[in-house]
């Protein structure tokens, strides 16, 4: 299943990225302090680093001043994969990879911290983070993007709020990860400009971002 991202022509601007198709903003400049705190959060353990989504290359720009070993990162779009072979270009710990997430990742080592930033990718994300559990290890860090303005994520919210967030689809293995007590949040404040167009996918209001954090344990691999 390729999702949206796949077809779609993004144009690349100094502060965001626009669909060309619908006008939305898929990642801005803005986000900033946000992809600095998943980078903080996914490369806690040091180690190798995979991120789904290139976007703007901010989160991934914050990823390689951290000490880590090797940094992969899976793009699906045509035009915004160039851009991170253009930027790997001189980063030789990043493995950069043309594909899906969801059928992609490369096989050859367990990962230490996952960050999963698809914008875009409607068909799959039910599926994130149970179909990556066999690139786990016992500690790996997972971090997601959170549209959802509080302490709550699409990954262990009430069914309610997956079916709104799924079109009433089946929940798939989403189920799985529905405990809550497990994801931790660590907030940003942020002040979200007005003009932001993603702010119809922002669930909720005010100026906190909470980023998700959930770490793999021996019952999850
Ligand atoms: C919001 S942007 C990522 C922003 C990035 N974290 C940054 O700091 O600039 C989302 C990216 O995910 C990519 N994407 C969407 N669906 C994907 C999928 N299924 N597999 C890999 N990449 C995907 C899009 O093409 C886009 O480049």
């Amino acid at each position: 299943m390729k999702g949206y991202a796949y077809g779609a022509t993004y144009t690349v601007t100094a502060d965001a990225i626009i669909d060309e198709a619908t006008g939305w903003d898929v990642m801005s400049t803005w986000e900033t302090p946000i992809m600095q705190k998943h980078a903080d959060i996914v490369c806690a353990n040091g180690g190798h680093i995979l991120e789904f989504g290139f976007g703007m290359g901010i989160s991934a720009g914050l990823i390689q001043e951290k000490d880590i070993e090797s940094h992969t990162i899976i793009e699906i779009n045509d035009g915004i994969y160039a851009n991170l072979v253009e930027w790997a270009k001189d980063k030789p710990n990043v493995v950069a990879v043309k594909g899906d997430w969801y059928n992609d990742i490369p096989k050859d080592k367990k990962y230490d911290g996952i960050f999963y930033d698809g914008f875009g990718d409607m068909m799959n994300k039910r599926y994130f983070p149970t179909r990556i559990m066999e690139h786990c290890k016992v500690g790996t860090i997972l971090t997601w993007y959170n549209n959802l303005l509080k302490e709550e994520s699409q990954y262990d919210g009430d069914v309610k709020t997956m079916n709104r967030l799924h079109n009433g689809k089946a929940l798939g293995d989403l189920e799985q990860f529905k405990s809550p007590e497990r994801i931790t949040y660590e907030t940003v404040s942020l002040t979200i400009p007005d003009e932001a167009r993603i702010k119809w996918y922002l669930e909720g209001s005010g100026n906190t971002y909470y980023a998700p954090k959930l770490i793999v344990d021996s019952d999850d691999i």
